[in-house]
């Protein structure tokens, strides 16, 4: 139940991938607000130290989510029409979610601590600045972090497209069983 199978997601693998889906998406939907705000905003300073305690908090979570990834199986494509060039294609979409994931959050880590202060994360830990930086870090980290999230969403919108396509037109169980632990091979709802 908790752990994947050769068929199946377990239930954490589960949790983490919507966790993880419902907070980027809500992240960036925060950031493309938060930077039209101007000082005199009453939610100026609380937008930004939201977005970066969630952010921060959704870097650790994506650590675990890897460092389970690589102890646990990954289940087989469940689409049997797949070709080689579809199933390499999925392989390296998930790849490139996660260094995009990873890199985005390091440039997000990057620009707030340009001035060398530390991010208190919810008040209870406080994450420190590298001792070293580079001139002109918060612009062009900034510009790094705007491009990396809009491809981010991008990749991830064409990714939950597939799901669906596989969902509706090939009818196969893929996207059933990333939202159901019981979702084997019996309970897929391929009619072939
Ligand atoms: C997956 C997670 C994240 C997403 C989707 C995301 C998304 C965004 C977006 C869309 C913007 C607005 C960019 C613009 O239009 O200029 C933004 C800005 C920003 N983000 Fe993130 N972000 C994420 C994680 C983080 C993390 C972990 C931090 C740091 C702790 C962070 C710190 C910032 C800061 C400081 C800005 C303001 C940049 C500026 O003023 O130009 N973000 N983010
Ligand atoms: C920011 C949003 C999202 C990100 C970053 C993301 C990322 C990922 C990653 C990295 C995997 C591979 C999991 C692994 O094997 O380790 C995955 C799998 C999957 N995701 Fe997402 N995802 C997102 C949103 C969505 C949405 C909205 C849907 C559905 C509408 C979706 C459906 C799926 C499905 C069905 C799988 C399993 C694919 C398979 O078995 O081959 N994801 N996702």
């Amino acid at each position: 139940m908790l752990k994947n199978t050769e068929d199946s997601y377990g239930l954490v693998a589960i949790a983490l991938h919507w966790l993880m889906a419902i907070s980027i998406f809500s992240l960036f939907g925060l950031g493309l607000y938060m930077v039209e705000l101007t000082y005199y905003d009453a939610w100026y300073k609380g937008s930004l130290d939201l977005h970066k305690n969630i952010g921060m908090t959704l870097f650790v979570v994506l650590m675990l989510r890897i460092v389970w990834r690589v102890i646990n199986i990954t289940p087989k494509i469940s689409d049997e029409s797949a070709s080689k060039v579809e199933i390499k294609a999925a392989h390296y979409a998930h790849l490139a979610l996660y260094v995009l994931m990873t890199i985005l959050m390091l440039s997000g880590y990057l620009i707030s601590t340009a001035d060398g202060r530390a991010i208190d994360v919810f008040g209870l830990i406080s994450i420190p600045a590298l001792p070293i930086s580079f001139a002109n870090q918060e612009d062009i980290t900034g510009n790094i972090h705007e491009i990396l999230a809009w491809t981010l969403i991008l990749l991830s919108s064409g990714h939950a497209m597939a799901a669906l396509k596989h969902h509706f037109i090939n009818k196969n169980n893929t996207l059933v069983r990333m939202l159901n632990v019981l979702a084997t091979k019996s309970l897929s709802i391929n009619t072939k």
